[in-house]
């Protein structure tokens, strides 16, 4: 598998994650790849037309943003939390509560097409 970072379990463009409707519209899902010991993990959010993914990894600790299996977005699907503190992120990844405000989710890039999502 090509690796688009210094970390080599992060997969290059182009790889098939699923189909769009394996994602709850509105909620995420996310993804985890291994390298030898190395992991890469990411998620895509969907609330209607938006779909986005992100690294998984809060900008506060590192840690991955949700605990429960793939709920990274709150009950009223307007924000994106990470339940290691409670920080919450506009759709956009921007950070709005603390430890995070003013912090961003960093993005990993993806593409819709013809109904699959792929790392682009
Ligand atoms: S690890 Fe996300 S808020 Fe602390």
């Amino acid at each position: 598998m090509a690796s688009s970072s210094d970390n080599p379990a992060r997969p290059g463009p182009g790889l098939r994650l699923c189909a769009l409707d394996e994602i709850p519209d509105p909620g995420g899902k996310g993804f985890r790849f291994r390298e030898v010991e190395r992991l890469f993990a990411g998620f895509v959010i969907r609330k209607g037309d938006l779909i986005v993914g992100y690294v998984d990894s809060c900008p506060h600790a590192g840690w991955p943003l949700a605990t429960f299996g793939d709920r990274y977005l709150t009950k009223d699907a307007n924000h994106i939390l990470c339940t290691g503190h409670g920080a919450l992120f506009r759709l956009d990844g921007l950070g709005v509560t603390i430890p995070c405000v003013g912090e961003r989710l960093a993005r990993w890039p993806i593409e819709v097409r013809d109904g699959e999502v792929f790392t682009a």
